[in-house]
């Protein structure tokens, strides 16, 4: 199948590792004009978290290129803790502010400033592709991720909201629900977690970054001409075996 994304220009986000990376990848073997922006490593230094820098990265890669026609919000991080650790009648740790916060300013309002900063050059552009990378703990929690759960779940709403808005401009809106994907971030997790998540999966593994890569590629191509507002859950069932 011809996607058609020849040319296109695509930004990912967190591009320089794990899916960020393959996504790239995967959007250059189709012939797409990419740029990676990242904090460390990427085609451009980036912080999501910063509205000046995305804006003027959005306006430089306009310029370079002459439009902007897909944005992957990719970027994230994790800091894990439980919300109260409780033991012996006492509270013995929680979640910090500072660890809440700053996931929060990376998954959330990271995908919100970049979308802010790319949208005009879309409609622009006559329409574009605005991909979220959410997760399935945004779908049903998970012990431990107070702060990330969240952010995934608002990425969901940030689809849906940006969806209905952008409609009308030719610009689809989705995000895509990883399961357990074998990168740096998830190998932070400990083994006996991992091994059991794994076997939860009806496909009984751990997705590799390609298998979510592909998914983008395709939701970005005029094969997925007709979905808005989807969150496309790849996860080798998981989302079902929970
Ligand atoms: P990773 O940790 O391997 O790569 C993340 C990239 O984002 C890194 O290159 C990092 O430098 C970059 N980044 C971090 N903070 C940034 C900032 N402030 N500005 C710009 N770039 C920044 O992560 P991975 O596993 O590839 O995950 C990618 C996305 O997929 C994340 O949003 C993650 O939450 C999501 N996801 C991953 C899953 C997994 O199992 N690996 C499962 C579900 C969702």
């Amino acid at each position: 199948m011809d996607l058609h994304l020849k040319d296109k220009v695509v930004i990912v986000t967190g591009g320089a590792a794990g899916i960020g990376r393959a996504t790239a990848a995967r959007f250059a073997d189709e012939g797409a004009r990419v740029v990676t922006w990242d904090v460390r490593g990427g085609d451009v230094a980036v912080d999501v978290t910063k509205a000046g820098e995305v804006e003027g990265a959005a306006r430089d890669v306009a310029a370079k290129h002459g439009r902007i026609d897909v944005l992957i919000n990719n970027a994230g991080i994790l800091r894990d803790a439980q919300l109260v650790k409780w033991k012996d009648g006492a509270v013995t740790s929680s979640m910090d502010d500072a660890t809440f916060d700053a996931v929060i300013a990376v998954n959330l309002k990271g995908v919100f400033l970049c979308a802010r900063a790319v949208v005009p050059h879309l409609i622009a552009g006559g329409g574009g592709v605005i991909l979220n990378a959410s997760s399935v703990v945004g779908l049903y929690g998970n012990f431990g991720q107070t702060n990330y759960a969240a952010t995934k779940a608002g990425v969901i709403s940030f689809t849906q909201t940006w969806a209905r808005e952008l409609g009308r401009y030719g610009i689809r809106v989705n995000a895509v629900a990883p399961g357990f994907i074998a990168t740096e971030m998830v190998q932070q997790m400990p083994a006996k977690v991992l091994e059991n998540l794994s076997t939860k999966a009806p496909l009984g593994r751990l997705g590799e970054p390609d298998d979510i890569a592909n998914a983008y590629v395709w939701l970005a191509s005029d094969a997925a001409k007709f979905i808005s507002g989807a969150v496309l859950s790849v996860d080798g069932g998981l989302v079902l075996g929970t």
